[in-house]
């Protein structure tokens, strides 16, 4: 069995390696697609949207996953699929939104198969409707799911000319609050077994009348589901680039691209979406996309370059140039790959979809490099800053969390980049560090350095060192033993006890981008108010500032919340179990923090209470270094105004060691705290 020999051999490289083989484009060209009857594509060019207006709406992607396939998984490779998509559906609808249409959707049947002739004789009463069943008809498929007949619109059979039909298919009842199905298949086909880095594919199979994507499938090969902390995250990069494909980025969906920019309720299709510039390289030419590429690249407005090594058309964008985006044809590590801005244009050009600008993306590749940047004759000069030359040579990925091995691919014309190492290169990974001055941690980073304590020469390596942020791209340095060192970005510096220099990298750190993964089991850390008993003693809100932005998801949060909580028990001096957060942290970054008994904490030793303790921390933010989140700033707030100074004047006279004021003042901020404390529980009624 050679290709199961081969296919494990590179599983257990795989995950290391994160990087899979898209399967789309040739997944796309055996599904067969559907469109609505009426509609001829490729020559309608003014194409009607709707009479009346709606507002455009977040796009409800609907899975459904086939009954009794989940029997192939184990109950935590299902629990791992669902949550991941879960997380793209989630990603999606804040991405994008749609004019929905009303009702259930329901899918078109493909009258060509379905019907064995159609009256064709404009003289009768039935002229092009359909005359005879074709008997081998058996419904519909998206790639090999068999659509259930309730997802489809019925059909009937009409007699020569007579005004009753003959035969009549009801329609089903279609599937609500959706504006994208997608049918979920876990099945080890011929595909997975091929391509042993295939994850999952995924492709179209229905358009509506403006010729957007409403049904597609995802196969998931179920070899590829394993278990371990950072699996979530790639399978929630697979699965996103394979939907992105499936909802418009797709070779054969770029003729099909509108424009909808007019006044009114028309759309004209686009003359032209790709095209091939003076190179030969094949570029997306619409509206958008040449304004970010500009943006992106310091230039004027030019064509987004499509991958050159995928023939005929592609639907990724060119690995030399956009490195690092969502869309390429071999994924990095879920860590180095953003939704960014360039592929967020793409689906604004589209035409079908409104595409929420504010969402953080950002693409640190070729970030003003010029039009110039990446091509095969240029990427072999090294001051760029970007590609490398000798291969093999071990130097920082240009995210600088990992150290990278100077390498190329087929993707890659002969050019080289830093790809992050297979083994022990995240720098932000605690691990053991054999001799050298390198410290591994999450608050770690790539440098390109050649500190040495001995007096031999070195050579220039990535090495892994501690950073922390003071502004964005404005950071210091510790190398083991060291002092914090200021690291002016741009510049090579010496530090202090070392012989030897350190590159202080320019435009990549403390700029919110740069984050270390989370691991996914803080999912299941609940720093919250939950089982947490009821206590008399008020809360007290916290208020958390960072310096630079991170996109807040519920993970994030949790692991922030379940960091900050330990922080404060520390510096407070309480058991850690005493603390609990009674709310989600708000778009503010803010929470209600509650000291409690529980039983499961051994009662505090007596002698100042341990929330006492805590409001002695009021006027005295905490700052600390977080390993996830840089640095973080955390303020104790009395629930009003009044209470603040109320708690002020405590402050001071307990300073003075007045005990028993400092005691009479606090029991008035109980009783404020405690009335506000109703309010905040109020406004939050979902809380459990
Ligand atoms: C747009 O994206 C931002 C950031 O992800 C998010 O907070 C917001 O809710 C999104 N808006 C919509 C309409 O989905
Ligand atoms: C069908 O009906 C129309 C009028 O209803 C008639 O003119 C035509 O001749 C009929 N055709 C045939 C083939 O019977
Ligand atoms: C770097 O990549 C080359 C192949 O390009 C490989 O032979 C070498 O072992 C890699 N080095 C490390 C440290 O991973
Ligand atoms: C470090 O590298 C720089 C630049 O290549 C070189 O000038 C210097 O001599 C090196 N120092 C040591 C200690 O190797």
């Amino acid at each position: 069995m050679p290709t199961a020999i081969i296919s494990t051999f590179c599983l257990s490289l795989m995950v290391k390696l994160c990087s899979s083989v898209c399967l789309h484009d040739s997944v796309q060209q055996d599904t067969h697609v559907v469109s609505p009857p009426n509609v001829i594509p490729h020559t309608t060019r003014i194409i009607r949207r709707s009479t009346t207006w709606t507002p455009q709406l977040p796009l409800r992607v609907t899975p459904w996953y086939l009954p009794g396939e989940s029997a192939l998984l184990k109950p935590s490779q299902n629990t791992q699929l669902q949550s991941a998509m879960r997380e793209v559906i989630k990603i999606i609808s804040n991405m994008l939104s749609v004019h929905r249409s009303e009702g259930p959707l329901l899918l078109n049947r493909d009258m060509n198969k379905y019907c064995h002739f159609v009256w064709g004789d404009p003289s009768l009463l039935n002229y092009r409707r359909c005359g005879s069943q074709d008997a081998s008809y058996h419904g519909e498929r998206c790639l090999d799911v068999v659509i259930p007949d309730s997802h489809l619109y019925g059909y009937e059979v009409w007699p020569m000319n007579g005004t009753e039909p003959d035969h009549i298919i009801p329609d089903g009842t279609g599937v609500p609050s959706t504006d994208f199905l997608l049918y979920v298949r876990v099945a080890q086909t011929e595909k997975c077994a091929l391509q042993p880095s295939v994850i999952a594919y995924a492709s179209y199979c229905q358009l509506d009348h403006l010729g957007r994507p409403i049904a597609g499938v995802i196969v998931f090969c179920p070899n590829r589901l394993r278990d371990g902390v950072y699996q979530h995250q790639h399978l929630v990069q697979v699965c996103l680039h394979e939907i992105l494909h499936a909802l418009g980025f797709s070779s054969s969906l770029f003729e099909h691209w509108i424009d909808c920019s007019f006044e009114g309720h028309v759309c004209s299709s686009r003359s032209r979406v790709t095209n091939t510039d003076e190179r030969g390289q094949l570029r997306i030419y619409t509206p958008k996309v040449m304004q970010r590429m500009g943006e992106h690249l310091g230039v004027g407005s030019i064509g987004a370059p499509l991958e050159n090594q995928e023939s005929p058309t592609s639907s990724h964008w060119e690995a030399r140039i956009m490195q690092g985006s969502i869309l390429t044809a071999s994924l990095s590590p879920p860590h180095l790959t953003s939704l960014d801005p360039i592929t967020l244009a793409a689906f604004q050009d589209m035409g079908w979809y409104g595409v929420n600008t504010s969402i953080i993306n950002h693409l640190v590749w070729g970030k003003g490099a010029g039009v110039h940047f990446g091509l095969p004759s240029t990427c072999q000069v090294r001051l760029s800053g970007f590609f490398c030359r000798d291969e093999g040579d071990i130097g920082c990925h240009h995210l600088h969390l990992d150290k990278g091995n100077c390498s190329t691919d087929e993707f890659m014309d002969g050019c080289h980049i830093y790809k992050p190492l297979l083994h022990g290169g995240e720098c932000w990974l605690k691990q053991e560090t054999p001799g050298l001055d390198e410290v591994y941690h999450p608050q770690s980073r790539c440098f390109f350095s050649n500190l040495t304590k001995e007096m031999k020469r070195e050579k220039v390596k990535g090495r892994c060192y501690l950073h922390r942020c003071l502004a964005p791209n404005n950071f210091q340095i510790k190398v083991q033993g060291s002092e914090w060192t200021d690291c002016p970005a741009g510049e090579w510096i010496e530090v202090k006890g070392f012989e030897g220099l350190l590159l202080c990298p320019d435009g990549r750190l403390c700029l919110g981008f740069d984050r270390p993964p989370v691991p996914t089991s803080v999912s299941t850390v609940t720093p919250f108010f939950s089982t947490f008993p009821q206590t008399t003693s008020p809360g007290i809100r916290v208020q958390l500032s960072t310096l630079v932005n991170v996109k807040w998801s519920t993970d994030k949060k949790n692991l922030l919340a379940e960091e900050v909580l330990g922080v404060i028990a520390q510096h407070a001096g309480v058991q850690r179990c005493l603390l609990q957060a009674s709310t989600q942290l708000d778009k503010e970054l803010s929470f209600v923090l509650m000291v409690g008994e529980p039983n499961n904490c051994r009662p505090h030793p007596t002698g100042s209470s341990p929330h006492s303790t805590i409001l002695k921390l009021i006027d005295h933010p905490i700052t600390y270094e977080s390993p996830h989140f840089s640095t973080i700033t955390i303020r104790f707030l009395s629930l009003d105004s009044h209470n603040k100074s109320l708690s002020q004047l405590g402050l001071i006279i307990g300073s003075f060691g007045v005990l028993c004021c400092a005691l009479l003042i606090l029991a008035v901020c109980w009783c404020k705290h405690r009335a506000r404390l109703l309010q905040v529980r109020d406004t939050n009624p979902a809380q459990p």
